[in-house]
C-alpha cells in the first residue's frame, strides 16, 4: 500500500478509543524495524522525521525516497503515514516538495498571532495537495534535536482556534517533556488536558515525549481524547542497551560478529521489540 496522510487514521482512533503511534526514524534499520513490527501486529502507524535527523538521513528527500521503496518492497499493506516531526515554517515547504505525507508545524515558540497566521497558510496548502497537518499550541518541555521547549500547558481557548483552522491532529502541552522525565516531574496535567478536549471535541490530540510515561497515565490520556503518541527516546534508549550487550560479550569479536548487519541486529531487535509494547500499550494493535 502507498504512503496514506494520518486524518482517517487519527479519526477512527479517536472514535475507537486508541492512538497511533508515531515512532521517530534515524536510518534504515529504524525505519524497517517499525514498519515490519506494524504489518506484524497489523496496526496502522505515523514515521516521525525530526528536522536533525532530516538533515543526518542526508536530507527529506532522501527519507521519503527511502520509506516509499521499502514500504513497497517489504510488501506492507497497513496504513503508514511519513510525518515531519516539529517542524519549522519552512522545514514544511521542504518536506512538502519531498513527498511527506503529513507535516507538524510547531509554531508554539511564536506569539500566538503569528503561530495562527502561519498554520492557517500550512493549514491550506497541506489540504490542497492531500496531506495531513499536526500543528502546536503550548509548548513540550524538554530538548529534542534541537527544539527546546519551556513545558507551559497549552492555554484550551488558544487550543480551539487552531483546532478550528482544520487542523488534523493538534499537539498541546500538558506537562509531557521530551526524552527522560526527571525524578521530580510532577505528572501530566489531565485537567489541562480535560478542558482542551471540551473545546476541540472530535479533534484527535498529540501526545509528544511518549518515553518513560507510565502505561496508567497513557491510557487515561487516551481516555481524554489522546488519538497519537509519539515515541522517539525509549527506541534509542533500546537500541543502545541491546548494542552495548552484544559488544560488551564480546560477540563483535566473534566469527564475522563485526559484520554490520550482525552488529546492528540485536538494537534492531530491540527497536521492534519496544514498538511492539507500545502498540498494544496504545491499542492500535489490530485496528489497520
Ligand atoms: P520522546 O523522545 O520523549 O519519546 O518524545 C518523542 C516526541 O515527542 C517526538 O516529537
Amino acid at each position: 500500500m502507498s504512503l496514506v496522510n494520518a486524518a482517517e487514521m487519527l479519526k477512527k482512533a479517536k472514535a475507537g478509543h486508541y492512538a497511533v503511534g508515531q515512532f521517530n526514524i534515524n536510518n534504515l534499520e529504524w525505519t524497517k524495524a517499525i514498519l515490519l513490527t506494524a504489518q506484524e501486529l497489523n496496526s496502522p502507524v505515523i514515521l516521525g522525521v525530526s528536522e536533525g535527523a532530516g538533515k543526518y538521513m542526508t536530507g527529506f528527500k532522501t527519507v521519503a525516497a527511502m520509506v516509499k521503496a521499502m514500504d513497497e518492497s517489504l510488501g506492507i499493506t497497513v496504513p503508514v503515514a511519513l510525518h515531519l516531526d516539529h517542524g519549522t515554517y519552512e522545514g514544511c515547504y521542504k518536506c512538502i516538495q519531498a513527498g511527506f505525507t503529513s507535516i507538524m508545524f510547531d509554531g508554539s515558540h511564536y506569539p500566538f498571532e503569528e503561530n495562527l497566521a502561519k498554520s492557517s497558510e500550512l493549514v491550506s496548502v497541506a489540504h490542497n495537495l492531500g496531506l495531513s497537518i499536526e500543528c502546536e499550541v503550548g509548548s513540550i518541555g524538554g530538548e529534542e534535536d534541537g527544539v527546546v521547549g519551556m513545558g507551559e500547558c497549552a492555554d484550551p481557548d488558544e487550543c480551539k482556534t487552531i483546532a478550528d483552522l482544520g487542523v488534523d491532529m493538534l499537539a498541546a502541552g500538558i506537562g509531557n517533556i521530551h526524552g527522560k522525565y526527571p525524578a521530580n516531574w510532577k505528572g501530566l496535567s489531565f485537567e489541562t488536558l480535560d478542558a482542551i478536549q471540551a473545546k476541540t471535541g472530535e479533534m484527535p490530540l498529540v501526545l509528544h515525549g511518549g518515553t518513560g510515561i507510565p502505561a496508567d497515565m497513557i491510557k487515561k490520556a487516551i481516555s481524554l481524547g489522546v488519538s497519537k503518541i509519539n515515541v522517539n527516546t525509549e527506541c534509542q534508549l533500546s537500541f543502545q542497551e541491546a548494542t552495548r550487550k552484544y559488544i560488551e560479550e564480546g560477540k563483535d569479536q566473534q566469527g564475522k560478529g563485526f559484520d554490520p548487519r550482525k552488529l546492528l541486529a540485536p538494537g534492531f531487535e530491540a527497536i521492534k521489540a519496544t514498538v511492539k509494547e507500545k502498540m498494544e500499550l496504545f491499542g492500535s494493535v489490530g485496528k489497520a
